[in-house]
């Protein structure tokens, strides 16, 4: 329990311990309280929850699951390597761990001793702590090869001395003990194999549901046709009387592909070709054995001879051991023996001849186990001459209890006794050594010891063994019986031996106790043995013909079986008897298990059946009594239940104590001692070896624990909470942190835009501002470029001028000029100095006007053509007199009115507008008439009045004045009409030449009343242009309108009367002629003009 690794351990690792997560208790020395039922159900309890090993202290206890587990892993095997024992929960590997790393760090030998019952798991606890072992040590080329041997002689062993029992499908029927040689490095050398009393009754015989050796079926099931044929062997397991026919097939078991294995196996092992086969032909041999049988044939003397039946088998096996046939039929008739140089022979009847053929096959084949047991050994055996170091495994018969019982049970059962006494011896001793080693007070413990028992069989004078040796080398008849009698004579006194004469002779009877055994009360329970066979089975006979017989054989291995068979070596003394070899070879073994380091592992049965799950509480009761592991924990409690170093102590509970939490700086045993001074753990519950701390009771150890569990929640809540908080800050930090980065590139890129966004603006008001300073200035250079310009221009057209002015006389250019215009003025002169002399007359209707000499004065020409004729007139006019002038005006205004329009206008053109024809004032006769006229007499004639009835005209006066028109008498100058000038509406003239014409009068109007009138004039147009000339002044109203056509209407009182003027022939001279039509129309006839 030191702390050991070193380098190994440098990773992190978690402490753990055999106390975390316990199901029940690992270690059944803490069990509380301690009593058979508490161990049996924490048993139970580990069971049910696959916790198939559980600690006395270092004893591992096994239970055998019959079902794989998941727990021989790969990975396991990692996880116990270097570990300490109590660290992980228990298992066969930490106590192989323990004692490999004692092995080969301390230097000790070690040995693993396995016991329980048939069918616990020895064998498969054996094969795990191997090959763990050889999972954890050295590797390498030659290193694996001795490891892989090691491991494949268990297939090859097994076949041969393993059998189906009603206990154990895979019973091992020999003991089996193995040494381990390691080097220095703990790196495995080679191994030596001691086998112990092959149980070879049962090649011959086999117990009801029992199987013979399993190789005989492998062979048969898994041989090649061809290798059966070379054998002389059939396949059908009937045909051969050894093999027991009734469980010849195993649920579980592929004999076929074992037998494969096997042979692989020794392949590997380092078997030669001719060797298997020689092993085969051995195996072959003793079926055919078994075949052989025997009849009576009578002799002249009496006896009954034994015969061999049918030769056939006889020979088959001769064939294969190479044998005369004749030699050994004759050894299964006769016997001799040699007393005294002197050789007798007998013959021998049916039955012995049957022993003997059984004796044969035993010995035939335990001797071909042994052989096999050398072989393998010389293939294993360490090369080197090195010191080994050696581990040990022990793998022997459990303890067994039949129906019937006989010398092979007792034999293994006292091999059994005799591993209890060394389990005892060496358990207390250990125990006693620890607390001596550690300084610490022993108190003894009473428990049973067995040394009594192995004392009733064993002792040298007085011991079953020697007695049954005793009557086998007595001379006279030994029978089973008189060795009966020898212990009832004896042992009778013995308190474990029981036979029904030891009771009777105490007065005692027991049923249960038939004659002819004796019962024997073992350390795990009464035997009860049947004497028969004992003295032959301890004797182990073997006649010397078979044996001769046999030595005689060809076959390569016989010789070396039968060595007592050469003629030569003679040996008149009796061999070993069998009890006394195992007795020797267990003492040997024995010896050499004290001298080394024992490791324990207490293989248990949970059940009868052989199956996974159940848990027979009796069965396991029994078993626990028997191994006395009750007595193994107590022993172990006896002084203190539990014991821890220093160190791993301190490590376990240092939490507990404030000073040795989390450090304790001082050495390990001074922590301690304060640790538990400090959880007032009372004083008479600890004791302080040297390097450990030794517990008296497992509730104190509990209450640590207790205590621990609760720190440790405690302090996984500490951690937690410091752990928490630490993610929480660091996360918290890495918040800020990463907030501040955010924050950081956030106003960054904040005030990039700001700055982008002022700089901007600042470059567009600066550019606003810019531009207008700019135009401002550009505007002022402008206005000054462009005063000075103006300046320039001005100045240059001002200089120019001057110079021009000053220089123009001087150009050329101006001549031109200059010539036209004179030329102009020359032409011009003499133009107008020309026209001065042509100019035509002062006639304003003169009309020539001479031609112009230029086309260029053609406008001109033409004024001046005009402004003469205007001047010419003007002349012209200035000679009138301004009643020339009134005549004049007259005249135009009569053109006006009708020229073009009447024939007779243009008669009258010249002539003169008189106006007074009559000379009103002049002529008296009109003195009246002139009177009557206030108004001046614009003008005054003598018209024709047409009638309106006839058409006849009648002479008037007619008189026109500013205001009015009169019409009076000729004679008498009476006036007959007045009409003021407004009451005038119209005139009406022909177109023609005559001088009609007609008054219209304004309707309704007073002068009206009579009608229009219609008269003719010599001087028509005079008298209409005056008439319209006066009209026009008169009134203040249009001129009177003068109406020009040749038809036209005219108001005769209330008649309308159309005046139509037609051309006409002359008829009455050049005056024209009116005439009434009718009502309506009045025709004037007009001369048509010549
Ligand atoms: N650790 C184990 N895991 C699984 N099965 C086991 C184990 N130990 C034993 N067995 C089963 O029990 C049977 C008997 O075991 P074995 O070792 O041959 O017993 P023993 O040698 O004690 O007579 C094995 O054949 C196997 O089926
Ligand atoms: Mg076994």
């Amino acid at each position: 329990m030191t702390e050991r690794g070193g380098a190994t351990h440098s990773k992190m690792e978690v402490k753990t311990s055999l106390l975390d997560n316990m199901i029940g208790v690992g270690d059944m020395v803490l069990l509380e309280p301690l009593n058979e039922n508490s161990f049996i159900e924490n048993l139970r309890k580990r069971f049910d929850h696959n916790e198939i090993y559980t600690y006395i202290g270092s004893v591992v206890i096994s239970m055998n699951p019959y079902r794989s587990l998941p727990i021989f892993t790969p990975e396991k095997v990692e996880e116990y390597r270097n570990r300490n024992f109590y660290e992980l929960s228990p298992h066969i590997y930490a106590l192989a761990d323990e004692a490999y790393r004692s092995l080969r760090d301390q230097d000790k030998d070690q040995c693993i001793l396995i016991t329980g019952e048939s069918g616990a798991g020895k064998t498969e606890a054996s094969k795990l702590v191997m090959s763990y072992v050889a999972a954890v040590c050295g590797k390498g080329q030659e290193v694996n090869k001795v490891k892989e041997q090691l491991l494949q002689s268990n297939p090859v062993l097994e076949a041969f001395g393993n059998a189906k029992t009603v206990r154990n499908d895979n019973s091992s029927r020999f003991g089996k003990y193995m040494d381990i040689e390691f080097d220095f490095k703990g790196d495995p050398l080679g191994g030596v194999i001691s086998n112990y009393l092959l149980e070879k009754s049962r090649v011959c015989k086999q117990p009801r549901g029992e199987r013979n050796f399993h190789i005989f079926y492998q062979l048969l099931s898994g041989a090649s046709n061809d290798t059966l044929t070379k054998l002389k062997l059939d396949r059908d397991f009937s045909k051969y009387n050894y093999l027991s026919l009734d469980s010849a097939t195993v649920n579980g078991l592929d004999d076929a592909a074992s037998f494969r294995t096997v042979w692989n196996a020794m392949q590997i092992v380092g078997f030669m070709e001719d060797e298997v086969q020689s092993v085969l032909e051995l195996v072959a041999a003793v079926l055919k054995l078994g075949n052989i049988e025997f009849k009576p044939e009578s002799r002249v003397n009496g006896f009954d001879e034994s015969r061999v039946k049918d030769k056939n088998d006889l020979k088959e096996m001769c064939e294969l051991l190479g044998i005369e046939q004749s030699v050994l039929e004759r050894a299964f008739s006769y016997r001799t023996v040699e007393a005294k140089m002197e050789k007798v022979s007998t013959t021998l009847n049916v039955a012995q001849a049957y022993y003997a053929r059984d004796a044969l096959a035993k010995n035939l084949y335990s001797r071909l186990f042994s052989w096999l047991v050398t072989r393998i050994n010389e293939s294993i055996k360490a090369q080197a001459k090195t010191r080994h170091k050696v581990m040990g495994v022990l793998d022997i018969y459990g303890f067994e209890i039949f129906e019937d019982n006989s010398f092979e049970q007792f034999i293994i059962n006292y091999c059994n006794e005799k591993l209890q006494q060394i389990f005892i011896e060496l358990t207390l001793r250990e125990e006693q050594e620890e607390y001596i080693r550690e300084g610490i007070e022993w108190t003894n413990i009473e428990y049973f010891n067995n040394a009594i028992i192995c004392d009733l069989i064993e002792n040298n004078q007085n011991g079953i063994l020697a007695m049954l040796d005793e009557e086998c080398l007595r001379p006279g008849t030994v029978t089973d019986d008189t060795f009966l009698d020898k212990l009832n004579t004896i042992c009778a006194e013995h308190q474990h031996f029981e036979s029904r004469l030891s009771k009777n002779s105490k007065f005692l009877t027991d049923h249960s106790l038939p004659h002819s055994c004796f019962r024997i009360q073992h350390y795990a329970g009464k035997v009860l043995y049947r004497v028969e066979g004992f003295v032959d089975k301890n004797n182990d006979l073997l006649y010397r013909d078979l044996s001769q017989a046999m030595y005689k054989a060809t076959h390569s291995l016989m010789k070396q079986l039968f060595p007592e068979g050469n003629p030569a070596k003679v040996n008149l003394k009796r061999p070993p008897t069998a009890g006394f070899q195992f007795k020797a070879s267990v003492g040997g073994l024995m010896r050499n298990l004290q001298t080394k380091n024992p490791n324990y592992i207490r293989c248990i049965k949970p059940n009868d059946k052989k199956a996974a799950h159940i848990f027979t509480e009796s069965l396991v009761c029994h078993q626990v009594r028997y191994l006395g592991l009750m007595e193994n924990v107590r022993v172990r409690r006896a002084g203190y239940a539990f014991r821890q170093s220093y160190e791993s102590s301190l490590e376990r509970y240092k939490m507990l104590c404030k000073q040795t939490w989390p450090h304790w700086r001082g050495a390990a045993r001074d922590g301690v001692e304060v640790l538990l001074t400090d959880c007032s753990v009372p004083a008479e519950e600890f004791a302080y070896g040297r390097s450990k701390i030794f517990i008296r009771n497992p509730r104190t150890l509990f209450t640590l624990e207790e205590r621990r569990r609760a720190c440790l929640e405690d302090l996984a809540t500490l951690i937690q909470k410091i752990y928490r908080g630490w993610r929480c800050r660091t996360q918290f930090l890495l918040l800020k942190k990463s907030q501040v980065v955010v924050a950081a590139w956030y106003r960054r890129y904040a005030q990039q835009k700001k700055y982008q966004k002022i700089k901007s603006a600042t470059l567009v008001m600066q550019s606003f501002i810019r531009g207008w300073k700019a135009r401002k200035i550009l505007r002022q250079l402008k206005y000054e470029k462009r005063c000075k310009e103006a300046v320039t221009t001005i100045a240059a057209y001002w200089h120019g001028t001057q110079v021009r002015r000053e220089y123009r006389k001087f150009f050329r250019a101006n001549a031109g000029k200059k010539i036209y215009n004179f030329t102009i003025q020359r032409i011009m002169q003499k133009y107008f100095l020309g026209l001065k002399t042509t100019m035509p007359s002062m006639s304003p209707i003169d009309n020539t006007w001479p031609a112009r000499p230029y086309m260029f004065l053609e406008g001109a020409h033409s004024e001046l053509r005009r402004i003469f004729h205007f001047w010419r007139c003007k002349k012209y006019q200035g000679q009138f007199t301004e009643e020339k002038k009134a005549v004049y005006e007259e005249k135009l205004e009569a053109s006006e009115i009708f020229k073009d329009k009447k024939a007779l206008y243009p008669s009258s053109v010249s002539q003169p507008f008189k106006g007074d024809y009559l000379e009103i004032q002049k002529n008296p006769k009109y003195q009246k008439l002139n009177s009557a006229v206030e108004d001046k007499v614009l003008l005054a004639d003598v018209v024709n009045k047409i009638n309106r009835a006839n058409g006849k005209g009648a002479p008037r006066l007619f008189l026109l004045t500013k205001n009015n028109f009169v019409l009076a008498d000729q004679k008498t100058g009476q006036v007959k009409a007045s009409v003021p000038l407004p009451d005038l509406t119209s005139v009406s003239v022909s177109t023609q030449s005559d001088g009609f014409f007609a008054l219209k009068l304004k309707e309704g109007s007073a002068s009206a009343a009579k009608g229009d009138f219609l008269l003719s004039s010599e001087h028509l147009i005079e008298l209409i242009t005056k008439l319209h000339r006066t009209g026009a002044t008169a009134a203040d109203r249009d001129q009177i309108n003068i109406d020009i056509s040749d038809e036209f209407l005219v108001q005769f009182n209330q008649d309308k009367v159309c005046v139509k003027f037609i051309q006409g022939g002359p008829k009455n001279g050049n005056s024209a002629a009116c005439k009434r039509k009718n009502n309506r129309l009045l025709e004037v006839s007009v001369p048509s003009s010549p």
